[in-house]
């Protein structure tokens, strides 16, 4: 008979897995877990859970098994040029201000969490890019993941048609070669981009860095920490930052903004793209310190694969500390939302299943989880869940239009947004949700219409509920926001 995966012994895998590289395994992918280890446990000729984690968990012999395990769990989805906005400011200002200022002619460059090398790979591409201006410079991009299957796949530089989603043909044709006519659809990364590029194995919660990794100029940490949860990501940023030179920039995934706190990183804003700067004691601020951004577009994500069994911020046990007497108010878990505390928020559902209310608003700050966490099932179940309590209501069709917008699908969220405008024509944010749309489909005239209507409607306070849909940004801020794009 087939040994059950108990909920202990749930908890026991998810917490050896938390402590060895800080994801965190949420509630519903327990079965998807359970699947991965019986397959390891085939794999390795164990028969009882129990063993095989004594064996994982038991350092010395079980070490190695234990990376193939956490190799099984990892999301590593990524693609070139991936947020291209990003490589566009490496590349007019980051670089411009490098060669400034550095004494020493180098630029480092880390791609922290890189998968299997498109993220250091679009890095290289966009520094060669520029070597008319950095001339005699050295460059060299620094790569690591704790994954050492895709640290293999990296290193052979040969990628099939998915990593390709985002590119600029030209960049395709430029700095890749088609290694065999029969299979067109895969190329390989041109030497003069991989000589520059470096990839080694780093668990991002090992107590000790590597000496290579000092003297860093800017730092990808992109789509990674949404993985940790908040108790567990400071570390890490405080290493980030460490390791990070003076003035140094650190990129996030743009959903992944709103969960930190870098205590010594200026949060900046370029060209409405917004980026972390290392603080320095002498140098005067030029750029301006801004709040966080929305979640901007993910135009080219797709839902997760099965293999992406590790979601961010995910509830673990709910601790006795949190575990409030009654249910706490709607203004309570908004607060606890806005200080990122995701994984209490999730677990609130299972400690007080219908004791939420109202629960329109308690369900958008779910799916607003979901979508920060690009789980976009889960988050169009939640729709489906306020759908079901109330289908004329604006909000509601706002979300679901969010949810399509976020998971790139923009005719299905143009529609949505439109209805939730039709229920209720003062939405500021779906008229900034549809303008963002529109632009980034290329309809600028409309996008420009809707950003001057998203304005108006702030200016006149016709909204009460925007700072909640806008998921706790001010007024003020998004008028400046349409303000930047109407520039
Ligand atoms: C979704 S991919 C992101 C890839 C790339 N940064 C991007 O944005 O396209 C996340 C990567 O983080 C890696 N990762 C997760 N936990 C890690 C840890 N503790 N140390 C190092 N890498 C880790 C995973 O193996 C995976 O390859």
């Amino acid at each position: 008979m087939q040994q059950e995966f108990t909920r202990a012994l749930f908890e026991t895998f998810r917490k050896t897995i938390l402590d060895f590289c800080g994801i965190a395994i949420p509630d519903d992918s327990r079965s998807e877990l359970e699947r991965k280890i019986r397959e390891r446990m085939t794999q390795t000729g164990f028969s009882d859970f129990y063993s095989y984690h004594v064996h994982i968990a038991g350092r010395e012999a079980g070490e190695d098994e234990l990376r193939k395990f956490i190799e099984s769990i990892t999301n590593n989805e990524t693609y070139f040029f991936r947020e291209p906005a990003h490589f566009r400011v490496l590349k007019s200002h980051i670089v411009p201000e490098l060669l400034r200022k550095k004494k020493e002619r180098r630029i480092r460059v880390w791609s922290a969490g890189c998968s299997t090398g498109e993220e250091a790979y679009t890095i290289a591409i966009s520094l060669f890019e520029t070597r008319m201006l950095l001339g005699d410079f050295d460059i060299e991009v620094l790569a690591t993941d704790i994954d050492r299957n895709a640290l293999t796949i990296a290193q052979l530089g040969n990628f099939g048609r998915n990593s390709f989603r985002a590119i600029d043909p030209s960049y395709l044709n430029t700095y890749f070669r088609i290694p065999d006519q029969r299979l067109m659809d895969y190329r390989i990364i041109d030497e003069r981009i991989r000589a520059i590029t470096r990839f080694e194995y780093l668990n991002l919660f090992d107590d000790h860095y590597p000496d290579y990794l000092h003297d860093i100029d800017v730092i990808f940490f992109r789509n990674v920490s949404i993985y940790f949860p908040k108790d567990k990501i400071q570390s890490v940023n405080r290493r980030l930052s460490e390791v990070l030179n003076e003035s140094g920039y650190l990129f996030l995934g743009s959903s992944e903004t709103l969960h930190h706190n870098f205590g010594h990183l200026d949060l900046v804003d370029y060209d409405g793209v917004f980026l972390y700067q290392k603080k320095t004691g002498t140098e005067e601020k030029t750029k301006k310190t801004i709040a966080p951004s929305l979640h901007e577009s993910k135009r080219h994500h797709r839902p997760a694969s099965p293999k992406e069994i590790a979601k961010p911020q995910t509830p673990r046990s709910a601790s006795s500390r949190t575990k409030p007497e009654a249910p706490p108010s709607l203004d309570q878990v908004f607060a606890m939302y806005k200080d990122g505390a995701y994984a209490q928020i999730l677990a609130l559902w299972d400690m007080h299943a219908d004791g939420l209310e109202p629960k329109i608003p308690f369900l958008i700050l779910k799916a607003f989880i979901y979508i920060g966490q690009e789980d976009f099932d889960l988050a169009r179940k939640t729709c489906d869940a306020m759908m079901a309590l109330d289908a004329l209501n604006a909000e509601v069709y706002f979300l679901s239009g969010l949810v399509d917008y976020h998971a790139g699908q923009f005719a299905a969220a143009t529609e949505k947004l439109k209805k939730a405008l039709f229920l209720k024509k003062d939405l500021a944010m779906a008229h900034y949700y549809l303008a963002s749309v529109y632009r980034q489909s290329g309809k600028t005239d409309d996008a420009r219409r809707e950003f001057r209507n998203t304005i108006k409607i702030l200016e006149h306070k016709q909204d009460t509920s925007v700072s909640f849909l806008a998921q706790g940004y001010s007024s003020d801020y998004l008028i400046n926001a349409c303000k930047q794009y109407l520039k």
